[in-house]
């Protein structure tokens, strides 16, 4: 056993049920190396800030080997960190800082694709259509007398077909693989049985070194239905297509096998080790599938974060997630912000729909002020921290961070931006590295000043040492939110309902806490009762955008 895995916290069988589970994207948040990409040594000399926010569990995405063309998410080589995030020394002193801090480690692991640059994809195109190596992809002829069309019509999820034509070493042209994502992601055939011992491998690779956890990526994916049938996707679903049923490689029947197949290697660590599954399905009693007992512990509640700020829409989100969780004995999660979409305090005040990955520009219509972003993000933050189950926040949302939205075209990155050539922004304005300090360069990201993507200048004024010791900042009331759900069981406590309030008005009870969301455009006069927490100015009255947390 490494170091790391000596050092784990006390096991407690259900820490997830109730757990605040903290997303570090690797690249925007501390860069020791000084080469403006964030690092794991950065994230250690880091994790004391997260301890003394109060959250549970930090999760970070991919820092493995990889040459980045989607952010880490295309991996080379799955027990290995790339050189830009540092070793796996690195990776133990990290997680071992994180144990003592009592913070538990949950990795994201990829399965549904590796990188082009993986071994394996290597061996694949220097081998013969119908060899053992190509198996492990999806390979297939083209359609046409010549074989140059694509097999079918998918479309790749970053825009553009989903399917790239293979050249032999003599230029000839071959087969066609499959990509849901970037042409350098390629996508296993998870019906191979080898597939499927490697990442039982890899599992264990990280399992012994210690981890909590992991969160899987596109946990809808892997299966595809047999013959991959061509498909259209409806106008008006996002690309990850989860809201549509019948698509022949979102959410088919057989991913679930290798969920139990996975459950089994976990529950083999003493069973507090987790899975989380990102899967962008709903209804939510379609995504519950995927927190069966013998499946994964969480599902993110995508449908959550999707929610307008519209009370009657939040009410059936919370009603329909609580229901479907809890038929399968599951606790229910919520989040609002993650790598993939745009940061929420922007996002709830767009007048435009927002799919996943799509990303927003500086004229995309309802762009709020700054003051109204905040404030805004932080009744939705109250509103989320109250209700049972377990929450997930994303780097910097403690910080009130908006989106990003002027990130001129040429600094960006995200592959979704290239291959719409901008008809889709992508994801950049969400991963903008974080401000720690106000004075000093890149804000205290990097000793350098380099940064991957320029930080917006306002973001002096929101660097955490403005912020911390502030009783009326971001970073403090979540501070005060985390200890207050903490102290007063709010996470393992009954929602019931208020009802009769004025339209636009939330209200329930957990535990003996009563929580009053003024989610409509007026002021409420409060009603009676210890003000425990508020999460904007309220004297007398709950100014529109604002939560309240009270004490009968
Ligand atoms: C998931 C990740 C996203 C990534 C994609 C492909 O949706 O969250 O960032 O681009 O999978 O791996």
């Amino acid at each position: 056993m490494s170091t790391a895995a000596a050092h784990r916290p006390a096991a407690d069988a259900e820490w997830w049920r109730t757990a605040v589970i903290y997303q570090i994207y690797p690249r925007s948040f501390a860069d020791a190396s000084g080469d403006g990409i964030g690092d794991l040594a950065g994230i250690t000399s880091r994790l004391d800030a997260l301890a003394a926010l109060g959250v549970d569990a930090i999760w970070l995405s991919p820092f493995y080997v990889s040459p980045q063309h989607d952010a880490g998410y295309d991996v080379a080589d799955f027990t290995d960190v790339d050189p830009v995030f540092g070793t796996l020394d690195d990776f133990d002193t990290m997680s071992e800082r994180a144990h003592e801090l009592g913070l538990r480690v949950i990795v994201d692991i990829v399965p549904n694709h590796t990188s082009s640059e993986h071994t394996w994809f290597k061996q694949a195109l220097a081998s013969a259509a119908g060899s053992p190596e190509r198996a492990r992809y999806i390979f297939r002829d083209g359609r046409g007398d010549d074989g140059s069309e694509a097999p079918n019509n998918w479309q790749s999820v970053f825009g553009g077909p989903a399917w790239t034509r293979v050249h032999r070493e003599d230029g000839a042209p071959d087969q066609w693989y499959l990509h849901l994502f970037d042409v350098t992601q390629p996508d296993l055939d998870w019906t191979n049985e080898e597939v499927r011992a490697e990442f039982d491998r890899i599992l264990r690779f990280w399992l012994d070194r210690g981890v909590d956890g992991f969160r899987v990526d596109v946990a809808h994916g892997l299966a595809k239905e047999a013959n991959l049938p061509d498909f259209e996707i409806a106008d008006d679903i996002d690309s990850m297509a989860g809201a549509q049923t019948g698509h022949p490689a979102w959410a088919q029947e057989g991913v679930h096998d290798i969920w139990r197949r996975w459950r089994a290697v976990v529950d083999e660590y003493g069973g507090d080790r987790i899975l989380t599954a990102e899967a962008w399905v709903s209804p939510l009693t379609r995504m519950a599938q995927w927190v069966r007992p013998d499946e994964m512990h969480q599902a993110f509640n995508f449908p959550y974060l999707m929610s307008k700020w519209d009370s009657a829409a939040l009410r059936t989100v919370i009603d329909d997630s609580l229901e479907a969780f809890e038929a399968v004995g599951a606790p229910s999660t919520w989040v609002l912000s993650n790598h993939d979409v745009v940061r929420h305090p922007t996002r709830l005040s767009l007048t435009v729909p927002s799919p996943q990955g799509h990303g927003i520009g500086p004229d995309t219509p309802g762009i709020p002020e700054a003051d109204t972003a905040v404030r805004r993000g932080r009744a939705a933050t109250q509103l989320m921290l109250a209700l049972p189950g377990s929450a997930y926040l994303y780097q910097g949302e403690e910080l009130g961070l908006p989106e990003v939205t002027d990130i001129p075209g040429d600094a960006r990155q995200d592959p979704t931006w290239h291959r719409t050539e901008g008809e889709r922004y992508g994801r950049d304005g969400c991963r903008v590295p974080i401000p720690w300090s106000s004075d000093s360069p890149a804000y205290g990201f990097s000793p350098t000043g380099l940064t991957w993507l320029p930080q917006p200048d306002a973001w002096a004024g929101l660097a955490r040492s403005e912020q911390e010791g502030d009783e009326g900042s971001t970073l403090s009331f979540y501070k005060e939110a985390l200890r207050l759900r903490r102290e007063h069981g709010m996470a393992t406590g009954t929602l019931t309902w208020i009802e009769d309030l004025p339209e636009g008005v939330l209200g329930f009870t957990v535990g003996a806490v009563t929580v009053i969301a003024n989610v409509s455009g007026d002021p409420l006069p409060l009603p009676d009762g210890q003000n425990i927490l508020v999460s904007g100015l309220a004297t007398g009255t709950l100014p529109p955008d604002t939560t309240v947390w009270m004490l009968r």
